[in-house]
């Protein structure tokens, strides 16, 4: 036995009181009030590899710290756990941490217990040493697993939300507080319930208790409308379950996900669908038209021959004369709708020639036939000065920028102020002719449909609805390209963009041609 010196006399009970010492199964040592150590059991020399020398009689600092920075001690002055336990007359701990070379981490706590006199004065004082890395080593795995779910309850884009028993939201991540409005703060004041219109949040409780729905207790993807703080109800999927503890019903948490954007990109897919069919419907039609209007070209030009001879040769004042003047007017009409339907569906080829873009301006203006539209309507023009050159075929441009003079009359209703606009950018070549009036602009549910065919918010009659369309499809064929440059309450500017010609294409083209 190890113990020498002991506390205990030599009898038999201080054998026991010694065999116990030396059983236990931390080291442990015993010191007097002046902190010299008196004995040490068993396990602290098993532990330390010291032999009795050099731990009787010797202080606690002597033997732990020796080799230590004196500032570095845990035992510096009032501040020594064994000062405490002597002066407070009750146990004290410590819990020491070293770090070893090879970077590895133990902890030790050391126990400081008193052990009173008959008049309550320290008389020893048992110290005992416990390794306690791997409670520690535990602890901190706990601790990191529990910041790592936190992370990741943080980070996670879905909200995650969970309320206790009475309804009082405990926990609310970054992307609950962002859907919810709320913040973790303000959030406590305000019951689970209001998170939902009303009565949603009781049927979910509901629904989570019913073994029918669900497995007990947790409630599967659910779409449903959660309420904002600003009282705005938004659409989500949601999961949701109670947590339990020891049986009982302790908290419920719930994830939920946003689904505007996923209704957003669905609404705008079945948009695009319809689109699409109705665009495949109308080039069908197209299709057809230029088939029928083609086959009809032929007999109407010999309608027209025919009855134009047959006029030449009649009479004066046959009695035919008007029959056969009505027929010959009607096939005209056929013809200029035969003539629309082909220049819809494009059978007409551009062709192209280079020309200058202010010119076209002109010529627009000058071929508009009814100039009764002028009245009112004060045309400024705002050509560049320098001139631009173009290639493109300057008659389907013209029914272009027609279409759009005519296009802004008529937004404008009675009075207002037309620009025509000329201009270049001299980096990428790019030519641009702009139509501005000063209407009423373009509403913006109707900004995406001006261009699809037969679109008109025009009386029947007045409008097809296929201008834009016609230009749309003109512009494409000419390697340019018509867009609304701005719309609004103080009116329309339409833009048609073209590649420049520049000098040495025009050369070129002189040299071939
Ligand atoms: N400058 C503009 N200001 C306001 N709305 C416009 C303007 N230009 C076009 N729109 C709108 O776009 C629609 C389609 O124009 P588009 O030129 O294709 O057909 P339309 O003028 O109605 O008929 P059409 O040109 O076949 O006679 C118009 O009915 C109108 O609602
Ligand atoms: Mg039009």
């Amino acid at each position: 036995m190890h113990m020498m010196n002991s506390i205990s006399s030599s009898s038999d009970m201080g054998d026991w009181k010694g065999r116990v010492f030396d059983s236990l199964s931390f080291p442990t040592l015993i010191l007097k009030p002046d902190r010299t150590i008196i004995a040490a059991n068993l396990k602290f020399f098993e532990r330390t590899g010291m032999a009795e020398a050099q731990v009787i009689g010797k202080t606690c600092k002597q033997i732990f710290f020796e080799n230590e920075d004196p500032e570095k001690f845990p035992c510096n002055g009032t501040n020594c756990t064994l000062h405490k336990c002597i002066t407070q007359k009750n146990a004290q701990s410590i819990v020491l941490k070293e770090v070893h070379s090879n970077n590895d981490q133990t902890w030790e706590e050391r126990v400081f217990s008193p052990i009173l006199n008959d008049v309550g004065d320290v008389s020893y004082v048992i110290e005992s040493l416990r390794d306690i890395t791997k409670v520690k080593t535990l602890e901190k795995k706990y601790s990191d697993v529990r910041q790592l779910i936190d992370k990741v309850v943080q980070s996670s884009v879905s909200g995650i939300l969970a309320a206790d028993r009475k309804g009082e939201i405990i926990l609310m991540n970054e992307a609950a507080e962002n859907l919810f409005g709320y913040t973790v703060e303000n959030a406590n004041k305000v019951n689970i319930e209001d998170f939902y219109p009303p009565g949603i949040a009781r049927k979910i409780m509901k629904s989570l208790r019913d073994e029918n729905y669900g497995e007990k207790g947790k409630l599967p993807v659910t779409k449903l409308n959660i309420l904002t703080k600003a009282q705005q109800e938004i659409p989500v999927e949601m999961t949701a379950a109670i947590i339990y503890e020891d049986g009982n019903e302790t908290a419920t948490a719930a994830i939920f996900n946003d689904l505007r954007e996923k209704y957003a990109v669905q609404k705008k897919l079945e948009e695009a669908e319809i689109q699409l069919y109705q665009s495949e419907k109308l080039a069908s039609l197209g299709r057809l038209a230029a088939g029928v209007a083609h086959e009809i070209n032929n007999p109407l030009t010999s309608i027209l021959l025919y009855g134009n001879l047959m006029q030449e040769k009649l009479e004066e004042n046959h009695p035919l004369e008007e029959n056969l003047k009505y027929m010959i007017e009607d096939a005209e009409r056929c013809r200029e709708i035969v003539k629309n339907l082909l220049a819809y569906s494009r059978q007409t080829r551009p062709s192209k020639d280079i020309f200058y873009l202010n010119d076209l301006v002109g010529e627009s203006l000058r071929l508009i036939r009814d100039q009764k539209l002028f009245m009112n309507v004060k045309v400024v023009k705002e050509l560049d000065p320098q001139q631009i050159l173009v290639n493109a075929d300057k008659n389907q441009l013209c029914q272009v920028v027609i279409n759009l003079i005519i296009n802004a009359f008529d937004a404008m209703e009675s009075s207002g102020t037309l620009t025509l606009r000329t201009h270049r950018t001299p980096e990428n070549g790019t030519a641009f002719l702009e139509v501005s009036d000063t209407g009423g602009g373009i509403p913006p549910e109707n900004i995406s449909k001006i261009f699809d065919p037969f679109f008109t918010t025009k009386e029947i009659g007045k409008g097809t609805g296929l201008g834009l369309s016609m230009a749309y499809g003109i512009m494409e064929e000419n390697q340019g390209k018509i867009s609304i440059e701005d719309t609004g309450p103080d009116g329309t500017t339409i833009r048609l963009e073209l590649p420049e010609e520049n000098v040495s294409n025009e050369f070129h083209f002189g040299s071939i041609g």
